[in-house]
């Protein structure tokens, strides 16, 4: 790992150890809790379950929880204090499985201290958080070929090496498998002093990519299909910030991907699409997953 990499990951760490421990969890903009539109009613009911303290230190800016993951391998990308990996674990079942990876102790520390209580209250166990880098999936011990879907929610924009966090998320899912995520987007390439300003880039703003940087990253790493799910505006207010940020327009926006091939199969062969897409895709499957 370069020395700019590192710098970028422990400004990273001390800004959400931060927002963890000492401002009580509060962020300095509206850009990472503007997730609450758009989500699905089956996530809402979900998350209404879950505990106060997770859904406090949630910073997610989307909802990259697809339809009909049951019995599915799930893998969280930056799962923070763990409430899509809660939401996710209800929605998998007993026959699934989900795993959340993030690099940040005091994030896990929350998402873990709720993991028997969660198991109990949905009547199974099958959630596991690792620490861990999103570009070194191999070190947080992810297998290659070994997940079927994988979700992140406002994180990818805070990795200093966007390219190896999805070519790893290539190598981990199996063929056929999807990646549905959100984040942050730029109408413009970032300047590099936006770039790396610790509010900014803590904010979720700094190292938010355009699509042309992404497309460019997708195609470099082997990814052939790729859907825009949904994209809206991001708010931002704060002051401070919207003169930082010069002008640049953000949207938050969730992305589908599917890798080549057909070797995931865990919900009649289409599995982890849009709620709004789920009944028609699954049209005329006789599979009972299908409902
Ligand atoms: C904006 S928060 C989102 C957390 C969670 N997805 C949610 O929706 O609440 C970003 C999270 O990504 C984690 N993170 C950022 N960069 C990371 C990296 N390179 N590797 C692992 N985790 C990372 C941070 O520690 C933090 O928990």
């Amino acid at each position: 790992m370069s020395n700019r990499e590192q710098e970028i990951h422990e400004k990273v760490k001390r800004y959400y150890s931060e927002l963890t421990n000492l401002k009580g969890g509060e962020l300095a903009s509206a850009v990472c809790s503007c997730a609450s539109a758009g989500i699905p009613e089956p996530v809402k009911r979900i998350v209404a379950e879950l505990p106060d303290e997770i859904v406090m230190r949630y910073y997610g800016c989307g909802s990259p929880i697809p339809d009909r993951m049951e019995g599915c391998t799930v893998l969280d990308l930056g799962c923070g204090t763990g409430r899509d990996v809660y939401v996710v674990s209800k929605l998998v079942g007993e026959n699934g499985r989900v795993i959340g990876v993030d690099m940040n102790d005091d994030q896990l520390a929350v998402a873990e201290k709720y993991r028997e209580e969660m198991a109990q209250k949905w009547g199974f166990s099958n959630v596991t958080f690792k620490k861990g880098f999103i570009e070194d999936l191999a070190s947080a011990g992810i297998g290659d070929a070994s997940v079927d879907v994988v979700i992140s929610n406002c994180v990818i924009n805070l990795s200093p090496d966007k390219k190896r966090v999805f070519s790893e998320i290539r190598r981990v899912l199996k063929d056929g498998g999807v990646l549905y995520f959100s984040d942050i987007f730029a109408d413009r390439k970032v300047p590099d002093e936006i770039n790396t300003h610790p509010l900014l880039l803590g904010e979720c703003l700094g190292g938010s990519m355009s699509y042309d940087e992404f497309r460019v990253i997708m195609e470099e790493t082997g990814w052939e299909e790729l859907t825009v799910v949904s994209s809206h505006e991001t708010p931002i207010d704060n002051a401070e910030i919207e003169k930082l940020i010069n002008g640049i327009r953000y949207t938050s926006d969730t992305v589908r991907a599917v890798k080549p091939g057909s070797g995931s199969s865990c919900c009649c062969g289409s599995f982890a699409v849009p709620y709004e897409q789920a009944s028609a895709c699954c049209a005329g499957a006789s599979d009972a997953c299908c409902g």
